[in-house]
């Protein structure tokens, strides 16, 4: 296993923000994480190379073991070994991640794992992004490029080092719909490629569905589901999960048992007792209040934090569970 994230939590201002998170993720694995906004997607892809700010209130626990190592345990020399090189951030917004005064060429050289001779490497990433245009155009700046193409320039410089492992973070969300169809394209186009392991974050289970062998699905900090793809298309387990494709408009085949989830995320300083989906759910009883539920098997590789999960399984085959 090339990833192996253990029971990770992460406080910010006292308040755990990331309450024991458990994940996986193979060699050429595409894992995608989602959830609302404000759930945790990004404190868990920061926390792989310890990005969270140190600063007072801010505790990690729990493990992150990469290539067998705890990157949570390197010492700030040791991560930077690590950081931009065997483990690669693209982040939602192109622009602001790029340095406005150094060219791209510039950029991309600095990203480079081996510095000497750089032009034919760099010419070789920009080829691989679908840069081809401006190879050998050595002051090209940012701002002289589209969204699409500055995004085509951050991926460059994210597999300039040949990393093993890319967290991309909402990396098309800024995007108009054609360019983000492009862009995870060649997302999966270099991932076949490379080999890489890919964390996809994103709040958008329909582009995680195009992209992501595996899918985690995150709610108030913790997985309340993950399994391979086709399973939580094919077999959802958890009514959040139901409820989120529900309100994918494609995917009209499905009965329409759950409308789309009603009311908002709690926050992290009122986070229910039991169960942190119930005042959201319609299969709520009683019992969900006792205790938060555990992450149960549904099948193999397949789990899911309700306690109703047998009830919801036999339903949604049956397309009549009453809540
Ligand atoms: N530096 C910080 N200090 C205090 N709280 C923070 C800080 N950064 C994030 N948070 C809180 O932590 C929670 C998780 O934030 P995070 O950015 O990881 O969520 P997310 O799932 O990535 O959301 P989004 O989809 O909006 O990007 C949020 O409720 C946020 O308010
Ligand atoms: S444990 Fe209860 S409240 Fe929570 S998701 Fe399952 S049925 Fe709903
Ligand atoms: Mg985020």
């Amino acid at each position: 296993m090339l990833l192996q994230i253990k029971d990770l939590k992460v406080n910010y201002a006292g308040l755990e923000i990331v309450r024991g998170i458990d994940l996986d993720v193979d060699k050429g694995e595409c894992c995608g994480l989602i959830g609302e906004s404000g759930c945790g997607k990004t404190t868990v892809g920061l926390s792989i190379t310890k990005l969270i700010p140190e600063r007072k209130g801010n505790i990690l626990a729990g493990e992150i073991l990469f290539e067998g190592r705890d990157t949570l345990k390197l010492t700030s020399e040791e991560l930077r070994g690590i950081r931009g090189k065997k483990i690669s951030y693209v982040f939602q917004e192109p622009f602001s991640s790029l340095n406005p005064v150094f060219t791209i060429y510039e950029q991309i050289r600095e990203s480079l794992e081996e510095k000497d001779n750089p032009d034919a490497r760099i010419a070789d990433i920009l080829k691989n992004v679908g840069l081809e245009k401006i190879i050998g155009r050595k002051n090209i700046y940012p701002h002289e490029l589209s969204g699409g193409m500055q995004q085509r320039a951050m991926i460059g410089m994210a597999i300039a080092s040949r990393p093993d492992l890319l967290v991309l973070d909402e990396p098309t969300t800024a995007l108009d719909v054609t360019v983000q169809r492009q862009i995870l394209e060649l997302i999966m186009e270099l991932k076949n490629k490379m080999n890489l392991a890919i964390i996809f974050i994103s709040h958008d289970l329909r582009i995680v569905f195009n992209i992501a062998d595996k899918i985690a699905i995150m709610y108030a900090g913790s997985i309340i589901e993950c399994g391979p793809k086709g399973k939580i298309a094919s077999n959802p387990a958890h009514p959040y999960t139901i409820g989120l494709i529900d309100s994918i408009p494609s995917l009209e085949h499905r009965k329409k048992l759950f409308n789309a989830i009603g009311g908002k995320a709690p926050l992290f300083s009122e986070l229910p007792q039991g169960c942190k989906f119930y005042p959201r759910c319609r299969f709520r009883i009683d019992k969900c209040l006792e205790k938060e539920p555990e992450l149960e098997n549904v099948s193999h590789g397949h789990v899911s934090r309700c306690i109703r999960i047998g009830d919801i399984v036999r339903a949604e085959n049956r397309h009549n569970l009453q809540a």
